[in-house]
């Protein structure tokens, strides 16, 4: 059973709208056993920081059995537990101890494809008549070349021609990850039995890995190009197909059948993302999935303008009944803290994303370390461990560098392991770890800390209504959360210039939390002098 701290108790509190997500990337948390890889046990020995922090559900990037391709997300057996992580029993000990503690276990499923090692792949390519040969997509060539021009996300033709029975098998991804036939009932059937395993075993729910991806155009027509350019597409026919939609509202259905589980998509998307397509995977907002990532906040650049337009469109998408998310970071789309290139005064803008991402309406998601201002890491090229990156260095030098170990404390290997760590550490652990800011009150991670504290406080910033007073334009977002009698008032200047923040009318404030003032202040505010990257909530009296 899960413990309830008091806001727990309050029959309208939904943990997957109000609380807040921590994803952890299983092989980077923390390392038990010393050999150089984070495991479940590193986990477990970490909850009491977890608890400290105030999350509420964690969701575990995979940690199924898989020969790591893909580090995970190349699955061989859904119901295995890669023994790098650790076993079975210590996958239930972590649960066990999380939900006594109160907080939520939420696993990756990838439903797009397994790994080429899976026992299904091996089946389904040993011959045409195979019974489990449909389960994958097979066609044959157009006169010795690929079926059609459709490409895969990592690069090149997504056909990979099997010598075996002389036929091509469709991979969105690297050609070790061929992608499942979802237009076949009992390979739908047999995910879902998959999926079941695990709820049956009382994990909280999903997070779907590229879900717009999983149902392809039966006719396998040709994507257009854009600009007319073979290597550039658009991916048409082979994501967001409205059956993919309507398999999401089939996972709904299931998940239902467990109360108090989520499923989250991942609606894969490259720049410029469009909210619309993750929006359309809630359905009506209750018969879709329960949340959906729109990555539009990850390619806006750093201005309050862009931000706010971002925001706002995706706010304009969802449903009626459907509920947003907020992420900044992962494990493929890099840390917030310096993602674009020549960032300077991140200090400063890491502390106003930190107040936006925990202030704004929707569901938040921390990408571990970012509570600690983590970086992305300079890596050099042997030390690159991302297929990806392996692949096209140094164009492009793979996903690794949001992914090294968590930085504890300042000593060899950042505390992560005592062994040799899988990825470098990040030569700055020495200053930004979490032993250092631990007892600091001005750090990073005590400004998280207490701006998780301040949503168990007041529900209003984590369900209430969400009413823009600023969108941006004078480089500051201004707006209030409301709910019932309480309104609590967020003003962000993402700017490094002083500003005044207009307000329409006088509110009366006292300071909650700030990057600049004292809690408990008060202030009657109309025309109101804003310090460079100031981050404030206000209580206030609008009603
Ligand atoms: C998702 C994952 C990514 C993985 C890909 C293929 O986008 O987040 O890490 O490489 O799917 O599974």
């Amino acid at each position: 059973m899960l413990k309830h701290a008091s806001y727990k108790n309050d029959p309208d509190w939904v943990w997957w709208k109000h609380g807040v997500i921590y994803h952890i990337y299983p092989r980077s948390f923390s390392d038990s056993d010393g050999d150089g890889i984070g495991d479940l046990r590193g986990i477990l020995g970490r909850l009491d920081y977890l608890i400290s922090l105030g999350i509420d559900a964690i969701w575990l990037s995979p940690v199924y059995t898989s020969p790591n391709f893909d580090f995970g997300y190349d699955v061989s057996d859904y119901r295995g537990i890669n023994p790098e992580y650790g076993t079975m029993e210590d996958l239930r000990d972590l649960l066990t101890a999380c939900h006594a503690a109160g907080i939520r276990l939420i696993m990756d499923m990838i439903l797009n494809h397994t790994s080429s090692q899976h026992p299904w792949f091996l089946e389904s390519r040993s011959s045409r008549d195979n019974p489990r040969r449909d389960w994958y997509i097979w066609k044959d060539g157009r006169k010795g070349r690929a079926p059609n021009n459709w490409k895969s996300t990592m690069g090149g033709s997504a056909w990979e021609f099997d010598p075996v029975t002389g036929q091509y098998y469709m991979h969105s991804f690297f050609r070790e990850q061929p992608d499942l036939n979802w237009r076949n009932q009992e390979m739908a059937e047999a995910l879902f039995r998959e999926m079941k395993f695990w709820l049956d075993l009382g994990v909280d729910g999903f997070r779907l890995d590229a879900i717009n991806l999983i149902v392809k155009d039966k006719k396998f027509r040709n994507n257009p190009l854009l600009w007319g350019i073979p290597f550039f597409q658009k991916h048409l026919y082979v994501r967001n197909r409205p059956k993919s939609i309507k398999i999401a509202g089939k996972l709904r259905e299931l998940i239902d059948r467990y109360p108090g589980r989520v499923a989250i998509g991942e609606v894969f998307v490259l720049p410029p993302g469009e909210p619309s397509n993750a929006a359309r995977y809630l359905g009506e907002g209750e018969n879709g999935i329960h949340l959906a990532f729109d990555f539009s906040l990850i390619f806006s650049r750093w201005s309050a303008r862009a931000y706010y337009r971002a925001i706002s469109d995706w706010y304009f998408r969802i449903p009626g009944q459907g509920w947003p998310c907020t992420v900044l970071s992962n494990h493929d789309l890099f840390r917030h803290t310096n993602r674009f290139p020549f960032s300077r005064r991140i200090e400063e803008k890491s502390r106003v994303a930190a107040f936006l991402l925990l202030t704004i309406r929707g569901t938040p998601f921390i990408y571990y370390g970012d509570e600690i201002g983590m970086r992305n890491a300079r890596l050099e090229r042997d030390q690159i461990r991302d297929p990806l990156g392996k692949k096209y260095w140094p164009l492009f030098k793979g996903r690794d560098k949001a992914r090294t170990p968590m930085q504890w404390t300042s000593e060899e290997n950042a505390g992560f392991t005592p062994g040799i760590p899988w990825l470098p550490v990040n030569r700055d652990h020495d200053e930004r770890n979490v032993k250092s800011q631990d007892k600091d009150p001005g750090s990073l991670l005590n400004v998280y800390r207490s701006l998780i504290r301040l949503r168990q406080r007041y529900p209003a910033l984590a369900r209430g209504r969400w009413l823009p007073l600023l969108n941006g334009r004078e480089g500051i977002i201004a707006f209030i959360r409301g709910r019932g009698e309480e309104s609590l008032l967020v003003i962000l200047n993402f700017s490094g210039r002083s500003r005044v923040a207009k307000l329409q009318e006088h509110i009366h404030g006292s300071v909650l939390l700030s990057t600049h003032r004292r809690e408990g202040d008060t202030v009657y505010m109309q025309d109101m002098k804003i310090h460079p990257f100031e981050a404030t909530v206000y209580l206030t009296n609008w009603d």
